[in-house]
């Protein structure tokens, strides 16, 4: 059973997000192209040879999609803004296409009543940047500076939350170290110098928000408690360094202004010199931390150079990318992060949802779309942060993943996290059972 709205606090806010890459159509509106492009181009990178080009489309459909999140009842909606579609060189002129996109966007928000909250990167960087190197060269930090700045001056009269970045463990660490998320390296230098990097991004693009006059600015980021696969020393410490890399990287350095030693154990001889005197601005107060979470991973280890670790198969029951269903992971992780990190700030799950197959049927008026699974997934996780409010986290919204099916990276089309499915043959938007029972949830009461 959903809770209602009545189980959580007065106040607490819901919501569904998005990303740019997976649901714009990056071909569309004067985009410039974005290493997620060159990455989707190259052999065996995206399964099913997908890319972004078309997505879902939202360029031109973004009024009923945001209708669709009104509909529901969510209070907010949170987007992110394309680099690349705001300045296809990654820095000089603006497409005025572009920049005219999230002006209407965010006032088509506002008009439904929903709140902005916009994520300034969300992985598509532009393939000027690229060219120079990348999140490898400290220098596109500073362009991201100036990307921030130029978003605020649009936007930041009627934006409700600002992120920096989402999820830099992925840009970084899946980017540059398994190569499994553009652009592709697996390279250990390439990979201390982005994550430090894209650290550096998130401080200078809070300093710039904040000189923008923005406010109610933070980071979203991603975290998978990790367990120990069997009860020997060696899977103990091979756990703790999946920990350290994934889950306090950068954690510790936004909210500590220190990265983990066993995280510096094998990144530090890679960071570029002087590392340490970024991490002032790296570490500036924030307004609030996103929290994604999805699931835990159970770690071995392994031969071979640091880091020295497997991902062992999840045991018991899982979503269709094979992810661990594992909603009572969720308050101690919340519990962790305040108590070890960040004390009072408020935190928000900002991604949590499931990919599941979903059975289509042929319904009288249009197609059907069941999905149980997803229905008890989002139960169990909601049930997860009501515990955790009753443990005196302070955590004061849920956001699912994911308002539309969509792009998902190297998965390609082939994992569906929405709570609307989408044809990607005609772009026919169906909201889904659980979009049905959120919305039941959602109007009971207002916040
Ligand atoms: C997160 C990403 C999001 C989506 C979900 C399933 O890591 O932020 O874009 O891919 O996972």
């Amino acid at each position: 059973m959903i809770p209602t709205r009545a189980d959580f606090p007065p106040g607490f806010l819901f919501g569904t997000a998005t990303s740019a890459y997976q649901i714009e159509g990056a071909a569309l509106g004067g985009a410039g192209p974005c290493h997620w492009d060159s990455f989707a181009a190259t052999p065996g990178n995206v399964a099913g040879a997908a890319d972004g080009a078309r997505a879902c489309d939202h360029l031109t459909r973004y009024e009923a999609d945001l209708d669709l999140v009104a509909g529901a009842g969510f209070d907010i909606y949170r987007f992110s803004t394309s680099w690349a579609r705001v300045l296809p060189g990654g820095a000089g002129a603006p497409n005025p296409e572009g920049l005219d996109f999230y002006d209407r966007l965010v006032d088509a928000t506002l008009a439904r009543g929903l709140r902005p909250a916009l994520t300034l990167y969300h992985w598509e960087l532009p393939s000027a940047l690229a060219d120079l190197g990348g999140w490898a060269n400290r220098d596109t930090a500073h362009r991201f500076a100036d990307f921030a700045a130029l978003m605020a001056k649009r936007l930041g009269d009627r934006v409700w939350s600002w992120a920096t970045v989402n999820e830099p463990f992925c840009a970084g660490w899946l980017g540059h170290f398994e190569g499994v998320h553009a652009p592709g390296l697996r390279d250990i230098r390439a990979t201390a110098r982005a994550m430090h990097h894209l650290a550096l991004a998130h401080g200078l693009g809070l300093a710039a928000l904040r000189a923008a006059g923005a406010s109610e600015i933070g980071i979203v980021l991603n975290f998978e408690p990790a367990f120990p696969a069997d009860p020997g020393e060696e899977a103990r410490a091979a756990a703790l360094r999946y920990d350290a890399v994934f889950n306090r990287f950068f954690l510790g350095g936004v909210a500590r202004g220190a990265y983990p030693d066993l995280a510096l154990e094998g990144l530090g001889p890679y960071l570029p010199p002087g590392w340490q005197a970024d991490i002032a601005a790296i570490s500036a107060p924030i307004d609030w931390l996103g929290v994604n979470y999805y699931t835990v991973k159970r770690i071995a280890p392994a031969p071979g150079p640091w880091p020295g670790w497997a991902e062992r198969p999840a045991p018991g029951r899982k979503t269709d990318m094979g992810w661990e269903i594992a909603p009572m992971a969720l308050p101690d992780l919340l519990r962790w992060i305040s108590g070890s990190h960040t004390g009072d700030l408020p935190l928000y799950v900002t991604e949590n949802g499931m990919a599941a197959p979903d059975t289509v049927l042929a319904g009288a008026n249009g197609p059907e779309i069941r999905d149980e699974d997803r229905i008890a997934f989002l139960a169990g996780h909601l049930a997860a942060a009501r515990e955790a409010i009753a443990g005196g986290v302070p955590l004061k919204g849920y956001i699912l993943w994911s308002l539309l099916d969509n792009f998902e990276w190297a998965f390609g089309y082939g994992k569906r996290f929405g709570l609307v499915h989408v044809d990607f043959e005609s772009l026919q938007r169906t909201p889904k059972a659980s979009y049905h029972a959120l919305r039941r949830m959602l109007q009971e009461s207002t916040p």
